[in-house]
């Protein structure tokens, strides 16, 4: 072993022993150099070596900090196995009913697809906002309709640039939230009957958007970790007339997986072998504990088959409701087809988000923002290892704000639902994320609220609930 190897395994030590823990700060270089009588580049070696497996982090102008360790003690869900066959949807009653107790502010929000809104900048946006309306251009009620704020466009961009993706300003379209991307891009590459392709378990409103517009899906087998199975992919397509992919490849809704750069080639590969359209919903990109932000299969496709949709509802600007599309081959249909189920996305708020940009704001609000979400990732992670009963598996995900629970086989999730919610806790029952009400005995849990006591005792409360359940 050399000895910078030595120094990183003797940190490692420390902090699997819990002597160095989450956010506690490495000695500075110079101070590592003279207790252990190595070079600077020596210690710089092993600090980076650590940086690489995860294991600490650097902050500017601060030095080298120990990160949360993700990951947990409790054995990892399996690849789903969704039931094979095509079908048509009757899911939107169902998943309003249960998301209806969401809404109640009472209710603990372990169930809510939102993060807490104290952990977004509103202030800073709200002055943006104001200032925006009071300076609005008369004439940008006109040059701002879509495809939208060239300014906006423009920002966006360039971040799709320093990911590697060149995205021609005109082939972005600005939307009310990814949601009125997701439809638009649905509308623009299917015709009601269709069928299309998606990963399984899958955003639930992804599945009423399929209702609405009368398509069939087929739900594609996705691990928790590597994302949808490209074996399963390929043999759908093999067999059945599949219109278009709905696929979210960074932080999976609900599992959280992270695609493999070597398998997004492939899947790439896949869909262009087939002319297959995919709808890439980006959502979560932007909330990575990793240094680098993941890759956009965007960046690999060629042909302009992949519409890359996102928004800021999650990592911005919740309620501003402003999201896009860039729509590649789709572009020009994807805009008329805007101009005529909305018209346009309010104006200020598009020069708002636009200026907020411009001045390098996004950027320090999204470390913090990334940061916070890491550690409560940690607490509530330790806190379902500790309390929740044996054969309970859990996902662990490397960004997003989501956790997959798989309960011991046989406790029903939606008596689950009905028990907390009696005891005002909310959660997200498994069959919500199924065309075929499966995962019944699953629940996805919201790790986006600062850890406190409120959020304790309903972990402690919700492990109960199962061992009821489970008993019954
Ligand atoms: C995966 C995914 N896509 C899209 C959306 C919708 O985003 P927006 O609120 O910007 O419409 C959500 C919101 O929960 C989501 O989880």
């Amino acid at each position: 072993m050399n000895l910078y190897e030595q120094l990183a395994a003797e940190i490692e030590t420390h902090i699997s022993r819990g002597v160095l823990r989450a956010g506690d700060r490495l000695p500075s270089v110079r101070k590592s150099c003279e207790t252990k009588r190595i070079s600077p580049s020596t210690v710089l070696k092993a600090y980076y070596l650590l940086e690489r497996r995860g294991l600490i982090e650097a902050r500017p102008q601060s030095g080298y900090y120990v990160r949360p360790q993700l990951g947990s003690m409790l054995a990892e869900p399996e690849m789903t196995r969704p039931v094979g066959a095509s079908t048509s949807l009757k899911v939107s009653e169902f998943i309003f009913e249960i998301l209806a107790a969401v809404k109640n502010p009472a209710v603990v929000p372990l169930g809510s697809s939102f993060a807490s809104p104290d952990l977004y900048p509103l202030k800073k946006l709200g002055s943006r906002l104001a200032r925006a309306a009071r300076h609005l251009d008369p004439r940008a009620t006109v040059t701002d309709l879509p495809p939208g704020n060239t300014e906006l466009r423009r920002e966006l961009a360039k971040r799709y640039l320093e990911r590697g993706v060149a995205v021609p300003v005109d082939e972005i379209v600005i939307t009310n939230g990814a949601m009125e991307a997701l439809n638009l891009c649905l509308e623009a590459c299917t015709q009601p009957g269709d069928l299309i392709a998606l990963e399984s378990p899958t955003f639930h409103a992804t599945l009423q958007m399929a209702e609405r517009r009368g398509l069939k899906v087929i739900e594609i087998p996705t691990h928790p970790r590597d994302g949808v199975s490209l074996p399963a992919l390929a043999d759908a397509l093999r067999h059945h007339p599949v219109k278009a992919c709905v696929f979210m490849l960074n932080f999976q809704h609900p599992l959280g997986a992270l695609v493999p750069d070597e398998h997004r080639k492939a899947l790439i590969d896949l869909l262009r072998n087939h002319d297959v359209p995919l709808i890439e919903d980006d959502t979560y990109a932007d909330l990575h504990f990793d240094s680098r932000c993941p890759l956009a299969i965007k960046s690999m496709d060629q042909t302009g088959l992949v519409m890359n949709v996102s928004s800021f509802s999650k990592s911005l600007a919740p309620g501003y409701r402003l999201g896009w599309v860039a729509a590649g081959r789709y572009a020009q249909r994807i805009q008329r087809l805007k101009l005529s189920a909305s018209l346009a996305t309010t104006i200020p708020v598009q020069i708002a988000l636009a200026e907020f940009l411009k001045h390098g704001e996004l950027e320090p609000h999204l470390r913090r923002l990334r940061a916070r979400l890491e550690h409560q990732q940690t607490d509530m992670v330790r806190a379902i290892e500790a309390r929740f009963p044996p054969g309970t598996r859990l996902s662990c995900p490397q960004g997003g704000y989501f956790l997959w629970v798989e309960l011991p086989a046989g406790t029903d999730a939606l008596a689950v639902h009905r028990m907390a919610l009696d005891e005002g806790i909310s959660i997200a029952p498994g069959p919500i994320f199924s065309a075929k009400r499966e995962y019944g005995h699953c629940i996805r849990l919201n790790y986006g609220h600062p850890w406190g006591p409120d959020i304790d005792a309903a972990i402690s409360r919700l492990a109960a609930i199962v061992q009821t359940v489970m008993l019954k």
